[in-house]
């Protein structure tokens, strides 16, 4: 079966005065439906730049990317978006939630650029995904008035709500403490069993160590891809 998605050769380049940054310098991977990898590496060695590359919010320089079997490399800014608000979602450090919605209007947000857009409709999927991640008790919440933890965890439910593909997660326990660390991670490895694709970023081993495929970069390339 095919991949969900199929990169080969993928480069960024940064021009910066009169010298080349190579972000990505040749990257060659395939990611299955329902995996849960970590992306591990040192600071600078192209992960966060991979990832924006496969979540449509930046374009390569050179190379083929096959997401669920069509080519979109180098689409045009409208299918971009499609891509972007359709099939893919986004969990960062820094929870990124708007501070002045409610819990349930921020997790609603990614759903109303949507064609088929429907206020009552949006409402409802967001409580479903907010019950998802265990935080069905704070739709009227503002971030500001949630823990860490809780703000990730409305946070997971933005990135699940529009049914996406594939979620990327940068350094998504970055922030938190160890005890949120575990049941965020327990969230997102548990997204696989509905078919999701998780692509975690990490600096640290412990959390690589839960995810069931270990992807190291280096210098903007493949360093080393382990299934356990
Ligand atoms: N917009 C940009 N312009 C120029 N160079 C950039 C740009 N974005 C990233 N780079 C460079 O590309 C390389 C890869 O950056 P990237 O952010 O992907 O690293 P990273 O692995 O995510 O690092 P970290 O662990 O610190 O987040 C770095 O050397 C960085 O300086
Ligand atoms: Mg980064």
């Amino acid at each position: 079966m095919a991949s969900l998605i199929s990169i080969r050769g993928l480069r960024k380049t940064y021009r910066m005065g009169d010298e080349d940054v190579h972000a990505l310098d040749g990257v060659d991977l395939d990611f299955e439906k329902g995996e849960f990898v970590a992306i591990l590496g040192p600071s600078g060695s192209g992960k966060s730049t991979l990832m924006h590359i496969l979540g449509f919010m930046d374009r390569p320089s050179a190379g083929s990317i096959l997401f669920e079997g069509h080519e979109v490399a180098a689409l045009d800014p409208d299918r971009r978006a499609w891509y972007r608000s359709n099939r893919v979602g986004f969990v960062f450090q820094a929870f990124n939630l708007l501070p002045r919605l409610t819990v349930l209007e921020n997790v609603a947000l990614p759903l109303i650029y949507r064609e088929d857009s429907d206020p009552a409709r949006n409402a409802e999927a967001a409580r479903a995904a907010l019950e998802r991640v265990g935080m069905g008790h704070r739709l009227d919440h503002r971030p500001g008035q949630l823990s860490g933890g809780e703000r990730q965890r409305v946070a997971v439910a933005r990135a699940i709500v529009g049914r996406p593909a594939i979620i990327f997660a940068d350094e998504p326990t970055g922030n938190l403490d160890v005890r949120n660390v575990d049941r965020v991670l327990d969230l997102l490895g548990s997204l696989i069993s509905e078919g999701i694709t998780v692509v975690l970023v990490t600096h640290d081993l412990s959390v690589a160590e839960r995810a069931h495929r270990v992807i190291a970069m280096r210098a903007g390339r493949v360093q080393e891809d382990r299934r356990r």
